[in-house]
């Protein structure tokens, strides 16, 4: 079963960076499916197929996955729009929105996926559902100074909340220093209404519910790859600053 979600990924993972041509600049995801991309894409580049591509890593982990493979990497300062994003998700509802943040890196995800022309999400079909928070908690990315009050807050909104914490009990840290409350909401029938609400409050730095944000979603699955689409205002910006 495991092989097979992973075969699953590595499907979607490949169909996706089918899409990347040379000379773009893209957005290097975090989590299992997201690195198996970064390895497709090292791969395409080092056969020479394509060329001049630079990408943008959504972590430190996923940073040092590309750094290793060989995949050259750029930075925002240079290049604040990106052409793609190719990224995973741990569920998706039928609108093409999703919940991230299972690895704890929704901030950067979030912040990479808004400046990325395109956001490709890849996937297996067991993260699709009729409707988000079904499957997934929502990760609300938090600050620490006054933590226990944040936690109230979204448990006034009807969530059962817990601190993310490491295998040995401790605090988990974002890549930013922050918590990270994973908040049970069961369905959520109204997800803009809820993330609207949920940035109402100070220490919220940011929620895993990302609406709007994919233009692709790859689904892999026991019938082949569904590339389902769905159009998104352009990010605002230039592209390359002197
Ligand atoms: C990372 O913070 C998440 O948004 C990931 O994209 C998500 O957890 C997907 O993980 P897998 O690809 O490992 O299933």
């Amino acid at each position: 079963m495991q092989t097979d979600i992973t075969e699953l990924k590595k499907k979607a993972a490949a169909h996706a960076v089918g899409l990347i041509a040379s000379g773009m600049v893209v957005g290097l995801g975090h989590g299992s499916t997201a690195i198996h991309a970064v390895h497709f894409l090292a791969e395409r580049l080092k056969s020479g197929e394509i060329k001049n591509v630079l990408g943008i890593p959504c972590s430190l982990q996923v940073e040092e996955e590309a750094l290793q493979c060989g995949m050259p990497l750029t930075t925002f300062e240079k290049h604040p729009l990106m052409d793609i994003t190719i990224d995973g998700a741990d569920e998706v509802d039928i609108e093409l929105n999703l919940i991230k943040g299972g690895g704890g890196a929704l901030l950067r995800e979030k912040i990479v996926a808004q400046a990325s022309r395109r956001v490709v999400i890849v996937l297996d079909e067991s993260k699709c559902s009729p409707f988000l928070g079904k499957q997934r908690h929502v990760p609300v990315e938090i600050v620490s100074f006054g933590w226990n009050t944040h936690v109230f807050f979204l448990e006034s909104l009807g969530a059962k909340v817990r601190i993310r914490r490491n295998a040995d009990k401790s605090l988990y840290h974002s890549d930013q220093g922050n918590l990270i409350a994973d908040c049970n909401f069961n369905e959520i029938l109204n997800p803009r209404e809820l993330a609207a609400i949920i940035k109402t409050h100070a220490g919220v730095v940011e929620h895993g519910l990302f609406l709007d944000l994919a233009t692709d979603v790859v689904i892999a699955g026991a019938g082949g790859v569904r590339h389902l689409k769905r159009d998104r205002p352009a990010p605002a910006g230039k592209g390359d600053i002197e």
